[in-house]
């Protein structure tokens, strides 16, 4: 049987193994999938005995994936942009690849599962730190009218700018200085939502009938759901379906097969 496995510290909640054991059922594929704490100070000693105890593939989840694309070999253009890495396979001459299917996940679960256009469309992003780096490139490739781009620290923002300002029109902002603007998709990918809390936004920031997207998910709605019900959002809603499709893409780059989304996203919603 073919091993695979997520890492991450913490990982007890992971839901992973969960969606890849239903993937490989649905698809008949031989494989076992596994959590494993790993904590950041010994990730390159657990990847590398993974790998030579014949493992052949693993996702990286918080805080692992800028040290998954320092430890591969190789990389995906996707990956290379995105500064991160969720997935890594072992390719059949025992070398790394690293991939990164977050941003490809969020554009799946927004515009094939949920229907939402992003072609012409006002968007912001909150938050400038790996999460966000990871969508970034996918969110421009599907040409949205405007890109913005707040964080609370301005100068991470900006930085942001300049690297995805070759894949489309970028524009970086301070919270404060949104004050006025709308905008009819709103993605949450800062780690409030991890500690409950919000980023400090005006109220007012999202269109009539406009879409609110956590990356984050947890048990009860996040207060970024939250905010974006209150705020009159047509849907808001937390990342687990990006969670699924992202494990699709990876599972998809392992086993050359694309699994079935929908059965699975149902049973965790
Ligand atoms: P991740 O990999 O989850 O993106 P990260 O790289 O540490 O984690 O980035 C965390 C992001 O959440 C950052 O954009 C951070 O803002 P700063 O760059 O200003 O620190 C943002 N963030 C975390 N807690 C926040 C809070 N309470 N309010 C606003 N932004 C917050």
């Amino acid at each position: 049987t073919d091993r695979y496995a997520v890492f991450g510290f913490p990982i007890g909640h992971s839901l992973s193994p969960i969606i890849h054991r239903q993937f490989a059922d649905q698809t008949g594929q031989q494989l076992s999938y596994e959590a494993q704490e790993v904590k950041p100070d010994v990730f390159n000693e657990a990847l590398a005995d993974f790998f030579k105890a014949g493992g052949k593939g693993v996702n990286c989840t918080v805080p692992l994936k800028e040290l998954a694309y320092e430890a591969v070999d190789q990389l995906t253009q996707r990956a290379k942009f995105s500064g991160a890495v969720n997935t890594i396979k072992r390719l059949d001459d025992g070398s790394l690849l690293g991939d990164n299917t977050d941003g490809i996940g969020l554009l799946t679960d927004l515009c094939t599962n949920l229907g939402v256009e992003i072609d012409d469309q006002r968007v912001l992003v909150l938050g400038a730190g790996g999460a966000s780096r990871g969508i970034l490139g996918p969110l421009l490739e599907a040409k949205p009218r405007q890109l913005y781009l707040a964080n609370r620290t301005v100068s991470k923002a900006k930085a942001m700018e300049v690297l995805f300002s070759s894949l489309g029109r970028i524009q970086s902002s301070s919270y404060e200085d949104l004050a006025g603007k709308q905008f009819d998709l709103i993605i949450n990918a800062t780690s409030a939502s991890l500690s409950g809390s919000l980023p400090e936004i005006a109220n007012g920031l999202l269109s009539p009938n406009g879409v609110c997207y956590d990356l984050a998910y947890s048990e009860q709605p996040t207060a970024f759901v939250c905010w974006g019900l209150q705020e009159g959002a047509r849907l808001s809603v937390d990342g687990r379906g990006m969670l699924v499709e992202q494990a699709a893409h990876a599972f998809h780059l392992w086993r050359g097969v694309m699994p079935e989304t929908s059965a699975v996203l149902k049973g965790l919603k």
